[in-house]
Parts: structure tokens; sequence; C-alpha cells
């Protein structure tokens, strides 16, 4: 039986969902976060220790100005509303991505939540906000380069946005696309994948946990035999 320390999840679908209803794209992204909030309280249950969840990635700021302010805003309306519901689970918060193109109240609310948070000994929610792997990866790079000496593989991983946590076990991507968008390419190495075409704000914890049950009994070889 595998044991789940990392799951890592591409949140995709908010808008087909809201379209597929006639409302506006972001209704979708409301009910996005709302399923953000039950399915982290459902992870901290099972025993998960780190849920990563990609939230806003490098390329999302391609989106018209309007979509990318109203996700800005929504996502400051939900870490304040998540310091309660985070305490009250004993979840840690934590932010990868490069957070420094975000305005400053942003940048606030993240640091704060981060902070309130940090004795929580239970699962560490992990978001991915301006996240892109190869951003994260040409960050570590130019890091390396500062110290001026070669670098292992195991160098590099501490030198990424994720060096305080474990690779990824198992990566489920919603929405029915079939790709990584850029997202944990380094620590998704040997994670198991799972593709569903449910949209994410219909992902509900029956459908996780049947994900759950196929990924326990996977042979994970890891190249050996
Ligand atoms: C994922 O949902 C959330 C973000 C990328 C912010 P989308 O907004 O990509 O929804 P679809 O893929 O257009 O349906
Ligand atoms: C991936 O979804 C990013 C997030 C879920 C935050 P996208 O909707 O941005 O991905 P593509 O453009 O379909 O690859
Ligand atoms: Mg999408």
């Amino acid at each position: 039986m595998n044991y789940l320390k990392h799951l890592a999840i591409i949140m995709d679908g908010n808008g087909r969902w809201a379209e597929r209803q006639n409302k506006k794209r972001s209704s979708g992204h409301e009910e996005g976060a709302n399923n953000v909030r039950t399915i982290t309280q459902y992870c901290a249950k099972i025993g998960v220790e780190y849920l990563t969840l990609y939230a806003f990635s490098t390329e999302n700021w391609k989106r018209p100005k309007t979509e990318v302010e109203f996700l800005m805003k929504l996502l400051t309306k939900f870490l304040k509303k998540e310091l309660i519901v985070l305490k009250e689970n004993n979840i840690r918060f934590e932010v990868i991505g490069d957070i420094s193109k975000f305005s400053n109240s942003l940048q606030k609310a993240i640091l704060h939540l981060k902070k309130e948070t940090v004795q929580c000994s239970g699962m560490t929610q992990i978001l991915a906000i301006n996240y892109g792997s190869r951003d994260e990866i040409t960050r570590a790079v130019n890091k390396a380069i500062k110290t001026g000496v070669t670098v292992s593989e195991e160098d590099i991983s501490q030198l990424l946005d994720t060096s305080n946590f474990p690779d990824i076990d198992l990566l489920i991507r919603t929405g029915g696309d079939q790709r990584l968008s850029n997202f944990l390419l380094w620590q998704s190495a040997y994670a198991e994948l799972f593709f569903t075409s449910t949209l994410w704000p219909d992902f509900s914890t029956g459908e996780l946990e049947t994900i759950l049950s196929k990924y326990k009994t996977t042979s994970r070889r890891f190249g050996a035999l």
C-alpha cells in the first residue's frame, strides 16, 4: 500500500463550470474557491501531510484584465476568510511562486496567514500562486550561479520554492485536459498522475476517495524492480 505524503492538484475547469450554467466565469472561480475549502478539510482529516493547489499560474496573467483583477480580489478575500478555517483544522499555510509580482496588500495577506498558522502541526496547505515550474527553476539556477559552485540534484531541490516539502506522490488534474501546464515539473518526476473530466467546482471528496484508493494499490517502482 502506498502512503500519500504529498498530493498536488491542478484545479482546472472553473470557467467552463460557469459557462455551462450560463453564468459569468467569475462565479465559477467563486465556486472553485469554496471547493478548495471542502477538499482541503477532507485531506487534512484523512491524514494527507502536504496538499499543493495550483491556483494561479505565471501564464494566467495573459487572461483579460477584468478576469485577472477578479482573481486577485478573490484571492485576497479567500486568504482573509481562511485563517479561522485553517486554525480550526490545525493546517499550516504555505505558498510557492513569485509573490513579489502581487500588490502590497495581497503580499501582506499572504505573509500574515503564513505567520498566523506557523504553529499548526497538522497538514500543510501550499497554494501555488504566480507559480510556473520554469520560472521557479530559472530563479533557482540564478541563485546557484550566485554561489559560484557546481550543483547536485539535491542542491537544485533545495533551491526551489518547494525546498521544505517532499516530492509529489500523486498529482490530480480536473477539467479534462491531460497536461501539466507548467506545474511542479521537477517535483513530479515520479508522481502518479490522474486526470478527470470533472470540472473543479464539481470535484467531490467521493471522487477523491476513489482516486486515492487506486493510488494506494499502484506499483511505484522508481526505476527499480
Ligand atoms: C482554473 O479554472 C482556475 C485558474 C486557472 C485561475 P479555469 O479558469 O482555467 O477554467 P477553464 O479551464 O477556463 O474552464
Ligand atoms: C492551469 O490551468 C493553471 C491553474 C489551474 C491555476 P489553465 O487553465 O491555466 O491551463 P491551460 O491554459 O489550459 O493549460
Ligand atoms: Mg483552465
